[in-house]
């Protein structure tokens, strides 16, 4: 199972709001956003002090069948404690070999980062097809992802940063892209 099964949260989420979290009340309203967009999942990033609280708390809510991913996850050290938060998705908007091993090692389903031919590639070596692409507006956006798709058919992106209300639609319309994420919808 690729990534230890991404594809099943992205098949089945077209839309990740990737919410930065600074207490209750924040988490509160996002969350109340993204149930009123009809979207089923969320990620929260690693950004705040409040981020594992966050994620605490949304486990202990009855959301049936909603996802709770984490984001931000830069560092090895982290796969340990996300770990044991037992959330449903790890995103990073990076990647290195030793993140990498770690996530492959977690059982968790997990899209690494990249934004460059290179980075894909040393992606592509580790077992990785379903990426991020991020920063996708500063990075040649739905352009870079065609030409991407000549390159690289076997690969699936998730396009994330700098994505709007009246962008998404044309990132999900490519063949490579199986869903979009960002914090338009939260704002
Ligand atoms: C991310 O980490 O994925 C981004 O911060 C989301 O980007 P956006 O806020 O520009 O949508």
């Amino acid at each position: 199972m690729k990534q230890n099964g991404i594809n099943d949260i992205l098949s089945t989420n077209k839309v990740i709001p990737v919410a930065t979290i600074h207490n209750y009340e924040d988490l509160v309203l996002q969350l109340e956003k993204i149930q009123h967009a009809s979207i089923s999942c969320i990620e929260i990033t690693l950004r705040t002090d409040y981020a594992l609280t966050a994620i605490e708390k949304i486990k202990t809510m009855d959301l049936p069948n909603f996802k709770i991913g984490v984001g931000t996850v830069i560092r090895p050290e982290q796969i340990e404690m996300v770990h044991a938060l037992d959330v449903d998705f790890i995103v990073s908007p990076g990647l290195t070999e030793k993140l990498v091993g770690e996530l492959h090692k977690t059982g968790i389903p997990f899209i690494p980062g990249v934004s460059t031919v290179s980075e894909i590639m040393q992606a592509l070596e580790w077992h990785c097809s379903f990426l991020k692409f991020f920063p996708a507006h500063l990075s040649g956006g739905i352009e870079a992802l065609k030409a991407y798709g000549q390159l690289f058919p076997s690969v699936t992106f998730c396009p994330t940063g700098g994505i709007t209300s009246s962008t998404y639609n044309d990132f999900l319309s490519l063949y490579n892209v199986s869903s979009v994420g960002g914090s338009w919808m939260l704002k």
